[in-house]
């Protein structure tokens, strides 16, 4: 049985799961998180794996304290107002990635903005405080499910797929935290929830505007920290032009490129996740002409992966 009853016991193996790269479900006060390290790219790319998610949707990043969140990411005044009013809480802000944040860029989904948020529960925070990383947590349930408020929940979403489950009961909450950003000019609210519009607007002083996540995604210029590099991008190359920079898959890498990496020699889909997003960072240079993309398999993390792919190639 992966099922615990919260304890310190219970929680100290937790914390020593996650920091070996493990993933492990977790209360807090609005739904059950499927937790990972926010640092480890595998433990990321296995957190889409379990999940089934065909598309690399960013992830939320819990901390325990505001000192950890402004070394993730760049803080400002609206963060200040809203962490003092509603952390900790079902309250997640969206701000710019520090320069030298050490979150997997996967969590952001190749984006500029990393979301955090202070649990309420504080069993979640102690959790956090002793594994002392942050935890990429989604809801814990597969894609397109509805979040699980309890353990049990979880067992029947993702089974033996996860080595632990922590058992603290129903949610209190039990609808997910809001989600503001507060990355650009105007803050937008994201996605609702139990904070509202009317408390956000009250402390920040100025009107929220509401924009839906999916509007975003479905429009991804609209989003200023949708990841497009600035090269073009070519998919599904077997013959690379001479100045052309390769991103390649599995064993058989054609030769001619300018340059090549190598997103799995062994043509594991999960690690080819984990490097993705970096990779095409540092192809993206004025070096070269283009990206040219091997083909990769359409299956399993291949779908999540020829999404974002293919969202990079459209520009
Ligand atoms: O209550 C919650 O927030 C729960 C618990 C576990 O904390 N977590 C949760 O995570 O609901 P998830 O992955 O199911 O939903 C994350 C939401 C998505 O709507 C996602 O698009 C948005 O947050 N999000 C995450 N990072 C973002 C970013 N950098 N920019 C914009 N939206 C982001
Ligand atoms: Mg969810």
């Amino acid at each position: 049985m992966n099922i615990r009853k919260l304890s310190d016991a219970a929680i100290a193996d937790a914390a020593q799961l996650l920091r070996s790269g493990r993933l492990v479900a977790f209360p807090t006060e609005t739904v059950y998180g499927l937790g990972a390290d926010a640092t480890n790219d595998k433990a990321v790319a296995d957190i889409f794996a379990v999940k089934g998610r065909p598309q690399f949707n960013p992830l939320i990043v819990h901390i325990d304290e505001v000192a950890l969140a402004q070394r993730l990411a760049v803080w400002n005044e609206e963060a200040e107002k809203l962490a003092n009013a509603f952390w900790p809480g079902p309250l997640t802000l969206v701000l710019p990635r520090h320069p030298d944040s050490p979150v997997s860029l996967l969590v952001s989904a190749g984006g500029d903005t990393l979301a955090l948020r202070m649990p309420a529960n504080p069993h979640a925070r102690a959790l956090i405080t002793k594994a002392g990383i942050p935890l990429a947590a989604p809801s814990a349930n597969r894609s397109g499910r509805v979040s699980p408020t309890q353990a049990i929940h979880v067992k029947e979403e993702l089974g033996d797929d996860i080595p632990l489950i922590l058992d603290g009961g129903a949610c209190t909450v039990g609808i997910e935290s809001t989600v503001m950003d507060i990355s650009g000019k105007r803050p937008v609210l994201l996605r609702p929830g139990s904070v509202t519009r009317e408390q956000l607007e009250e402390v920040l002083g100025e009107a929220v505007s509401v924009v839906q996540v999916s509007d975003i995604l479905k429009s991804p210029g609209m989003l200023a920290s949708h990841y497009a590099p600035s090269l073009q991008v070519r998919l599904n190359i077997t013959e690379p032009r001479d100045n052309e920079a390769m991103l390649a898959f599995g064993p058989r890498v054609p030769s001619g490129a300018r340059a090549v990496i190598n997103l799995s020699e062994s043509g594991d889909l999960r690690e080819a996740a984990a490097r993705l997003f970096a990779a095409l960072r540092e192809l993206d240079k004025p070096d070269y002409s283009a990206i040219a993309i091997m083909p990769i398999p359409s299956e399993g993390l291949g779908i999540a992966i020829n999404d974002r792919l293919e969202r990079a190639a459209r520009r």
